[in-house]
């Protein structure tokens, strides 16, 4: 038997809520979609800015020893020759004979189609990168591949970034960008794609501290899905043995969280050696060796490099917030959104459209915009306006009511507790600060 295709009712009611509140959509929707790539709607792009800039956060603007690039996506196609994805980085493919479908081979559980039971071709790779052509004429000479990931651009401009810096080994450069592969099977929702972003750093050692730093970055990276709010039983390690080691590397962890259909990674922790820049070396005719001073050493660093996916990391947000309720029989839905990414930090409201409350709440709303993405609504009863902003993971509300009118206070709802407490008005600003914890 071939592995059985269940449905995955907790990723269509996601999936719905994302459709419904404005966050991912099908990319190119009105012509029947496009596999595979997903659009990210306004609370999306709110959210996704916020994972990245976390991670930039994080990983650059926190720490002296890393620095930032923004290299371009289409590179010297000799870069991906070198680096060995034009041979080697494909995937297993085997066609059923029956009903046509495609299969990547090594996610099969049996050797019959999962479909229809029929039979399997053998098993033939498939390169994973997209080509297209550069200038006018489409021949050999002018393919260019969309690159597979960003890690490549960091590589070839390690001494670029080095020099100008002036970093010592050991040092790191970080990227954020879009990344493309052909996968034979994408799906579950935005997990697997074919055009997605992500967000990696190289960080540049002496060979002989690797394992050093090999778990030095094991540490931080874990940490970082802790500080994002994500549920620690909900995360575990995963080894990769010698048969999956991608071909660059010695060691390999991968940090995979639960899904609904089941343990995934999430981001790769990866000991690549000197096996990059060895090759560019070599092929580039270029010295990327680094001029130890203090030791009077030239050598070729190691890089450990921590490679997470963007898209995934939303997705892996998103699924661990989600919850439902039901409460004097209604059925509510709604994100517990670390407020370090939630697409709106607050809400603000007037208990009611009249006697200077939406004056005053406007004032507050006016505030806070010029320091946070925040919400303002005056329509409908205000327990429903609360549960709106629960749906989309806002996780406090401010509310103008009589009170505020005499004595210049608001009241604080927080998302997660339900409880309201009272709070100047003037000192709502660095409250909110506080409480999102940047
Ligand atoms: N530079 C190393 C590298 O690219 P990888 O394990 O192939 O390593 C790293 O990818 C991360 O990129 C993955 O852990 C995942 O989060 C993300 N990723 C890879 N392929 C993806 C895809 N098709 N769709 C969404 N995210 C993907």
């Amino acid at each position: 038997m071939g592995k059985k295709i269940v449905k995955d009712e907790f990723m269509d009611k996601l999936v719905s809520l994302c459709k419904r509140r404005g966050f991912i959509f099908q990319s190119s929707e009105i012509y029947g979609g496009i596999n595979a790539c997903w659009d990210y709607g306004p609370l999306g792009a709110e959210l996704k800015r916020n994972i990245k800039d976390f991670w930039w956060r994080e990983m650059v603007h926190k720490r002296d020893d890393i620095e930032g690039l923004d290299a371009a996506i289409l590179m010297h196609p000799q870069v991906w020759h070198t680096s060995g994805h034009v041979s080697e980085f494909s995937d297993p493919l085997v066609d059923c004979k029956k009903c046509k479908s495609r299969y990547r081979a090594d996610e099969l559980d049996g050797p019959t189609c999962p479909n229809c039971g029929g039979e399997l071709t053998d098993p033939r790779r498939f390169n994973l990168m997209f080509k297209t052509f550069m200038g006018p004429v489409e021949d050999d000479a002018s393919i260019v591949y969309l690159r597979p990931e960003t890690a490549q651009g960091i590589y070839v401009n390690f001494l670029n970034v080095q020099g100008p810096s002036r970093q010592k080994v050991p040092f790191g450069i970080a990227q954020i960008g879009k990344a493309f592969r052909n996968e034979i099977t994408p799906g579950n929702f935005i997990f697997r794609t074919r055009e997605f972003e992500q967000m990696e750093m190289q960080f540049f050692i002496h060979p002989s501290e690797d394992e050093k730093w090999f778990e030095y970055w094991k540490a931080q990276r874990w940490q970082f899905y802790l500080d994002l709010g994500i549920r620690p039983e909900k995360l575990r390690w995963h080894e990769h043995g010698p048969g999956e080691l991608a071909h660059y590397a010695k060691a390999a962890f991968d940090i995979e969280y639960e899904f609904s259909f089941g343990w995934k990674e999430l981001e790769g922790i990866h000991n690549r050696t000197d096996f990059d820049l060895s090759r560019h070396m070599a092929t580039s005719g270029k010295d990327l060796r680094y001029w130890d001073e203090a030791t009077k050493e030239k050598f070729i660093p190691y890089i450990i490099e921590t490679s997470a996916g963007c898209d995934r990391t939303l997705l892996t947000c998103l699924v661990d917030a989600y919850y439902e309720e039901e409460v004097k029989g209604e059925q509510r839905v709604g994100l517990r959104l670390s407020p370090k990414i939630a697409p709106f930090k607050a809400a603000i409201f007037p208990l009611v459209k009249k006697d200077g409350m939406p004056e005053v709440a406007q004032r507050l709303y006016n505030d806070l915009r010029r320091r946070f993405k925040v919400f303002y609504d005056e329509g409908g009863a205000v327990g429903r306006r609360y549960r709106r902003m629960d749906e989309i993971g806002t996780p406090y509300c401010f509310t103008v009511d009589g009170q505020t009118l005499q004595d210049e206070t608001v009241t604080l709802r927080d998302r997660d507790s339900m409880e309201q407490t009272r709070h100047k008005i003037a000192e709502i600003p660095d409250l909110l600060e506080k409480k999102i914890g940047w």
